[in-house]
């Protein structure tokens, strides 16, 4: 069971990123599911429930958030609809939406769960708890449980990877937009990547204007963050291979498209 995870996507350069490569991505690696990160989509921030459809209608089969979750207000029009919506699962009791969701694949259902972190973020419940929590559902009905865990700190990211080893198939890092090459199989058998990078703007900073993030290192000014509507792009995903029986994770290979590191189909 092959799964294919397209990290933060941002905005329309992202989303074109998307459109254009994923089709190709998915004749090299023919992954029996697709997910997006998808909280940066909408500008830099937030989702619309077209660009939720677009994902869909493109190939994916869920599409998780983050700490951007409710920035573009569209979003509560529509997540209680989205059945294949993940939001963080750990914020708190009444937030809309659904942290766990689980993907039907023929015979096969696989558990996607999405986390966010506490370092550097919003005070929210406790991932690491809340992920227990879903771990033991999820896993009464299926071996195939992966989680995005949208966290700032990379020690807090590595530390959920451990703690959900040989517990889960895989937990990958997304919101901090650098791709890490620390991708690896934890001895239980839980695939991991500290970060899986972003897709959106290469020449800009973590997919944004770089100008005025320079600016705003220069003055400390608050300034207007931009996605460049303009300019190169790149595309950040990880590709994880499951056993059929277990839901281990055999294979995890990082994907990273740009002017740089060009697709090889
Ligand atoms: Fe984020």
């Amino acid at each position: 069971m092959n799964i294919l995870f397209i990290g933060d996507v941002v905005g329309s350069p992202g989303r074109d990123t998307v459109k254009e490569y994923l089709p190709k991505l998915k004749e090299k690696y023919r992954p029996h599911l697709t997910i997006i990160n998808g909280e940066n989509a909408a500008g830099g921030k937030g989702i619309t429930g077209q660009i939720y459809k677009n994902f869909l209608e493109w190939g994916a089969q869920a599409v998780t958030l983050g700490n951007h979750a409710w920035d573009n207000r569209d979003i509560l029009e529509f997540i209680d609809q989205a059945k294949n919506m993940v939001r963080p699962a750990n914020f708190p009791a009444g937030t809309p939406g659904k942290g766990l969701v689980y993907l039907k694949l023929n015979e096969l259902e696989v558990a996607v769960i999405n986390l966010q972190g506490r370092t550097f973020l919003p005070a929210i419940d406790c991932p690491f708890r809340k992920a227990d929590e879903l771990v033991e559902e999820a896993s009464a009905r299926t071996p195939f449980i992966f989680v995005d865990f949208h966290a700032e700190a990379t020690s807090e990211k590595m530390a959920m990877g451990w703690y959900l080893d040989g517990r889960v198939s895989a937990v990958v890092g997304t919101h901090t937009h650098v791709q890490t090459s620390d991708n690896r199989i934890l001895p239980g058998g839980t695939g991991f990547i500290t970060d899986v990078g972003m897709t959106g703007p290469y020449d800009g900073i973590l997919g944004v204007e770089r100008d005025a993030v320079i600016k705003r290192f220069l003055t400390s000014m608050p300034v207007r963050f931009e996605v460049p509507k303009e300019g190169p792009v790149q595309l950040s995903a990880i590709m994880v291979e499951l056993d059929r029986k277990t839901g281990k994770t055999r294979k995890i290979e990082r994907i990273l498209i740009n002017s740089d590191h060009p697709f090889y189909s």
